[in-house]
């Protein structure tokens, strides 16, 4: 019988569960074994050298070790493929092993080491790439008018990889991804993927090669989990495995159960979370202590209509500007009651942070965001809620401050 064709939402309800009732069993199974029982040493030793080599399990054969399959995370990366459109899906104990198995897969696999690095990135991503940990030389550029010639010009004969990230990390500014992969020609493009989800952005149909996920964020959704994932053809995927089962950083199957189920939700919460997010943006728009509001779906954060062309919707993430500099930030930071003051993102309770002193800390000073700045991650809590606390925090500071003038006089 053909495979039925499903639209999204029931795509991402019934992915990676095709056999279930096969087997007769309704909830995703758990197979949390580290070794696997060999039929003998032929055919063991021949799914070791399948499985190493970054193949598929064979009929007859085993999973050997945990390092080399595991069933739980294969049927979570099958969810993840069917949802970004991709050939196969590769997972990671966290976003950042999925950032560093790439470099190092597409750097081996070309024998090349430059990548060119579209700012702003993630903090973390741009650390691993400016440290030099990994041998590879990172050439920086920004996207400026809508336009990917900076990136065009900063490919060479040696690059491997364009890693960029849209909506971008802290920022939330819109990369044209079609423009960067045309600049980078026949350079493989890596797009995270993290803030958008599946839900609102596909990056393989725009052109790009990977798309990548921290899986701790959205994909997870209850801040419960670390992961990462990769999405991509079948030939890189391969390529992605051998990394992971030479190098070790393999996500655990429990990890991979919760991810799986997080996908059954993840497009009523990021619906649910954008329109949130919406409310929540437009009242901190009207506010004269918020020099700026990012939020991508307003006209002056969306200059080139990547909104609706691109990415469906805004997403739920916001960053504001604060009038008062970091002393605001700092203050606001400190007195919000229901938004959780702590870094991460995508769960389904509000967070807010500061960049330039946690996510972003380590990032060269010329690139830094500003210390006006914090991210807002809005979670599912009805938004008048979020507004009533973000509103105390906000007069709180306002309250200090007159406070602090009356002291001071
Ligand atoms: C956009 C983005 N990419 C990658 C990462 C790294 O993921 P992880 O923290 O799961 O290693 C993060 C983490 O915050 C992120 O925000």
């Amino acid at each position: 019988m053909a495979p039925m064709t499903l639209h999204p939402d029931s795509l991402a309800v019934h992915a990676g569960r095709d056999d279930l009732a096969a087997l007769g069993v309704h909830a995703l199974p758990l197979d949390l074994s580290s070794a696997n029982a060999l039929p003998d040493v032929d055919l063991g030793g021949l799914s070791y050298e399948v499985l190493a080599t970054g193949g598929h399990p064979f009929e007859g054969g085993s999973n050997v070790y945990a390092r080399l399959w595991n069933p739980t995370v294969a049927r979570f990366e099958e969810a993840l493929a069917r949802l970004e459109h991709s050939e196969e899906a590769v997972a990671f104990s966290s976003g950042m092993a999925a950032v560093t198995a790439a470099l190092l897969t597409l750097a081996h696999e070309q024998g090349r080491r430059h990548v060119v690095a579209v700012r702003p990135l993630y903090g973390g991503t741009d650390h691993l790439l400016a440290s030099g940990l990994l041998s590879v030389e990172t050439t920086y550029c920004t996207i400026e008018n809508g336009g990917a010639d900076a990136v065009a010009t900063a490919i060479r004969d040696d690059t491997a990889l364009v890693v960029v990230e849209s909506p971008a990390n802290p920022s939330l500014e819109l990369i044209d991804i079609r423009a960067v992969v045309a600049a980078a020609g026949d350079v493989p493009v890596l797009v995270d993927n993290t803030f958008a989800t599946p839900v609102l952005q596909q990056p393989l149909d725009l052109g790009a090669s990977l798309s990548l996920h921290s899986a701790t964020k959205y994909l997870g959704g209850h801040g419960d989990v670390v992961g990462g994932v990769i999405a991509c053809d079948a030939r890189t995927a391969a390529a992605l495995r051998r990394t992971r089962a030479i190098t070790g950083a393999l996500l655990h199957p429990l990890a991979a159960y919760l991810l799986h189920r997080g996908l059954a939700t993840l497009p009523v919460r990021v619906r649910a979370q954008q329109e949130n997010a919406r409310a929540v943006a437009r009242w901190l728009a009207t506010r004269d202590d918020i020099a700026r509001v990012h939020f991508p779906e307003f006209p002056e954060c969306d200059p080139h209509g990547l909104i609706g062309t691109q990415q469906s919707g805004p997403g739920a993430m916001i960053a504001i500007e604060l009038t008062g500099g970091y002393d605001a930030a700092r203050a606001l930071t400190s007195s919000v009651r229901l938004f959780t003051h702590a870094v991460s993102l995508g769960s389904v309770d509000s967070l807010i942070q500061h960049p330039a002193s946690l996510t972003h800390r380590p990032v060269q000073a010329d690139a830094k965001p500003s210390d006006a700045l914090v991210r807002l991650s809005i979670g599912l809590e009805d938004p008048a809620d979020l507004i009533a606390d973000l509103e105390q925090a906000l007069s709180q500071r306002t309250v200090d401050r007159a406070h602090a003038d009356v002291a001071m006089s």
